[in-house]
């Protein structure tokens, strides 16, 4: 599937970009699959677990059991100080997670394609096994940063062998909002590890004081509808909030090797679907 370039670039800068590997019709279905789920949403059901900063506990917990559940998360900014959201429920759901790969059939179909088994292999997966999916919005004007971070922070596994499949369900540009990455082709240390206690009281462990790298040093991976990025679990990454006018949908797959062994600490402990 991939040629020894690609591998290469893989190897190296720890990403590779498969620019136009999917069809518009492909990324349309899924566009649409994501638009029945949030007009199947009753946002009522969950607007208290978002709209004031107190109630935080409620909110980790509707986070912390979501790992074999499809729900929608709010954007921070999608509420006024009355609690009412500011737009419409379409233009106010920053994602859904985490588990559309075994639960809802088309996103299940398109997760386990021999085509994305096959990439999963061909980029050192032997035993490939999906632990989550998320689908991310990036909602125009109110589209939240994503800070510095490296995915094996949240998927830590013994070696390290997370892989995160990054699906353009839109094109992603500087001004929506695309994925910046440190392409200097140096490996960090991880830096950090989330970690979820026996009580559910969760923690971001500071593994490495090496700093991020700066902003400006970033490369925005700027990439039409239909691409898709693979990354290792080191790649430092981020995205920038969307102040634009477009949405910047994606489509994401975290996975990892079936024989390297998966942190008990991890937030995540739904059954891993193998590829
Ligand atoms: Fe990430």
């Amino acid at each position: 599937m991939l040629n020894q370039e690609q591998v290469r670039q893989f190897q190296d800068k720890g990403y590779v970009v498969l620019a136009d590997l999917f069809s518009t019709d492909s990324m349309q279905a899924l566009q649409d699959e994501a638009a029945t789920i949030v007009d199947e949403f009753d946002a009522n059901s969950t607007r208290a677990v978002f709209s004031t900063q107190d109630q935080s506990k409620s909110r980790d917990d509707y986070f912390l059991s979501s790992g074999d559940k499809i729900r929608c998360f709010f954007e921070e900014d999608a509420f006024a100080s009355n609690g009412q959201l500011k737009q419409h429920k379409a233009l106010s759901i920053n994602k859904i997670g985490h588990a559309l790969h075994t639960l809802n059939p088309v996103f299940r179909d398109f997760s386990h394609s021999a085509t994305i088994s096959q990439l999963a292999r061909d980029l050192g997966l032997l035993r490939p096994q999906i632990h989550q999916s998320m689908y991310i919005f990036k909602q125009p004007k109110i589209g939240g940063v994503i800070r510095w971070h490296q995915d094996a922070s949240y998927f830590y596994t013994d070696p390290i062998t997370v892989l995160t499949f990054w699906f353009a369900l839109e094109d992603a540009t500087i001004e929506n909002g695309c994925i910046q990455i440190d392409d200097s082709g140096q490996t960090y240390p991880l830096k950090e590890q989330f970690k979820r206690y026996q009580d559910d009281s969760t923690e971001l462990v500071q593994l490495d004081t090496r700093p991020w790298p700066a902003d400006e040093q970033a490369l925005p991976l700027e990439v039409k509808r239909g691409t898709l990025i693979v990354f290792n679990g080191l790649l430092p990454h981020f995205s920038a909030p969307n102040l634009s006018h477009k949405s910047r949908h994606a489509f994401t797959l975290h996975m990892t090797c079936a024989s390297s062994v998966y942190a008990r600490e991890n937030w995540l402990q739904a059954k891993p679907s193998p590829l």
